[in-house]
């Protein structure tokens, strides 16, 4: 990924929606931490949906012509004079609905039922008892954990639906009504109800007859064919990071259009070590894409001379990579395409409920911060994925695993993984130590398991001894962490041979490094990077 300053150009036109064959599912959206969460779960079992905004029109949903609805919980009670509300023809379309939480007090609510307040806040596990066992029930025990977190209950069922489950303190756990429709008042979604996948597959293929084909190669298929009809015979640019998104988005408009793609990687002298030529190495022979490589390093390290600040090393970082990127595009000439790797969490973080209906989609932190002049039309084809469903394309598209399966690595690179000081000197040893610990981190099989694992130069000096010597040198730590999406993070409880072995390669490999610590801290209170 790149990191630039902040957005401050708004492009219109990234947001149409994406053709993906007849099997799609929306997620009305009212509000929950959940929702994203609801949206990987379908698409874990093999169907495609989208997020959308709970406000969505009835006429948009029947354009999209879904299988099923699906209304997730959110913070509002239906009595709320603000409350979000659905659109009420969406409940005469004959499209089966899932109502999770405040979507099944919806359901309730809007349909002719009635909802109160609880005497008491629900919230945690509970075990629900199964009254029907069919529907999302099928097939599964007639006890189960399941993760409550709501106020209001249903009193009154709406007419013709009936009562499939119940727990402790809530008499209506969950109905079923006409068409396929079901309410449930826990979370599915999360991992606290371990049968929740079951329940969501039995909504999807027994409810709604999806067949469950969304897979990476037809989704290159349809990308191809998509970037090809909006792109036609006019030039793209990509820029290109190192990481696994820029090299998936690059593959696949090139795969559409062939050399009408340049890709501009522009080298800033603070990569890992052998990066840039292994990821030029790869698209440029196996894919035979057109690289421009800009060398930047000696630009990049001279503005950061002197600085010591972490946000205003990113900012350098940025202001250079967009000067850099600006040359190349002017050498360029007319090219009306950016074609960049952003992913579908970018998207639905960056589009909030109000504006998702709007699609005027705000450049975030991939590019953001292009001067005005530089008015291109995006060419996002990784928006509606998560990453490791990128990583599947990736595969599809025939990227080796090294480059597919790559730990995240920051846009401001090895800079802020140097406390203080950016010099070429102090760039060579973490860059030394970073390989170390990598190339160990690989011997022992983890690379894949954790999140990120690396190296930071301290800018404490330690006393040693070595050989018949006295030392006074750098102290390296060494960070290694797991992680879902990099938001929280836990320490790795890496085995202490990996670590003895990390520890004494750095210190004999890396001059002028005579101590390794390693990093015991989680996310929070700590971030993963130490700047
Ligand atoms: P923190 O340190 O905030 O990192 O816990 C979370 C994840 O984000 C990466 N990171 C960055 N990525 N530009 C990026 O492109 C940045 O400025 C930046 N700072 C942190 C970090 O490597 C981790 O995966």
């Amino acid at each position: 990924m790149i990191t630039a300053a902040p957005g401050t150009v708004e492009v219109e036109g990234g947001g149409e929606t994406m053709e993906v064959g007849a099997e799609r599912v929306l997620i009305l959206d009212f509000g929950s931490q959940y929702s994203q969460l609801i949206a990987r779960r379908i698409r874990e079992l093999k169907v495609y949906c989208e997020l959308v905004p709970g406000t969505i029109s009835v006429e948009e949903v029947r354009r999209q012509h879904p299988r099923g609805l699906v209304l997730s919980g959110g913070p509002a009670s239906v009595y709320d004079a603000d409350a979000i509300r659905p659109d009420p023809e969406i409940y005469s379309l004959g499209v089966p609905i899932l109502g999770i939480c405040y979507g099944m007090q919806l359901l309730a609510h809007d349909l002719g039922g009635r909802v109160r307040p609880a005497a008491k806040r629900e919230y945690g596990l509970a075990a629900v008892v199964v009254d029907r066992e069919e529907g999302i029930f099928s097939g599964l025990p007639q006890e189960m954990p399941v993760w409550m977190s709501h106020g209001d209950v249903i009193e009154e069922l709406p007419p013709g639906y009936r009562v499939m489950a119940h727990t402790l303190n809530s008499p209506v756990a969950a109905m079923s009504g006409p068409g396929g429709s079901v309410g449930i008042q826990f979370h599915l979604e999360v991992a606290h109800t371990p049968q929740g996948s079951e329940m969501l597959r039995n909504f999807l293929y027994r409810t709604c007859g999806c067949e469950g084909n969304w897979e990476a190669s037809s989704f290159v298929e349809q990308a191809v064919a998509e970037i090809r009809r909006k792109v036609g015979g006019e030039r793209v640019i990509c820029a290109l990071s190192g990481g696994v998104d820029s090299a998936v988005a690059a593959t696949l408009v090139h795969r559409a259009i062939g050399d009408q793609l340049t890709c501009v990687f522009v080298d800033n002298g603070l990569l890992r070590r052998g990066e840039a030529d292994r990821v030029i190495d790869v698209l440029t022979r196996s894919m035979r894409m057109r690289i421009v490589r800009v060398e930047g390093a000696e630009r990049f390290v001279g503005a950061l001379a002197g600085v010591v600040d972490p946000e205003e090393k990113r900012r350098i970082v940025g202001r250079e990579f967009i000067s850099a990127f600006e040359e190349e595009t002017i050498r360029m000439g007319d090219v009306p395409f950016l074609a960049q790797g952003t992913l579908y969490p970018d998207v639905i973080e960056s589009t909030s409920a109000d504006t998702f209906g709007a699609r005027k989609i705000k450049t975030h932190h991939n590019v953001g911060g292009l001067p005005q002049s530089m008015t291109f039309s995006l060419v996002e084809p990784l928006r509606y994925l998560f990453k490791d469903e990128v990583r599947r394309v990736g595969r599809a598209l025939g990227l080796p695993d090294d480059l597919v399966m790559r730990q995240p690595f920051p846009g401001p690179g090895l800079s802020i993984r140097i406390i203080g000081e950016v010099t070429k000197e102090r760039l060579e040893t973490v860059r030394s130590a970073d390989w170390v610990v990598i190339d160990e981190i690989k011997r022992s099989g983890l690379y894949g398991k954790v999140w990120q694992s690396f190296a930071i130069l301290t800018p404490i000096s330690s006393v040693g001894v070595m050989g018949d010597y006295r030392t006074y040198a750098n102290v390296v730590a060494v960070r290694i962490v797991t992680s879902d999406d990099g938001m929280t993070a836990d320490w790795a409880r890496v085995p202490y041979d990996v670590l003895a072995d990390i520890s004494r390669r750095i210190v004999n490999e890396v001059p002028g490094v005579n101590r390794v610590v390693y990093d015991i801290s989680s996310k929070p209170p700590s971030t993963i990077e130490w700047e």
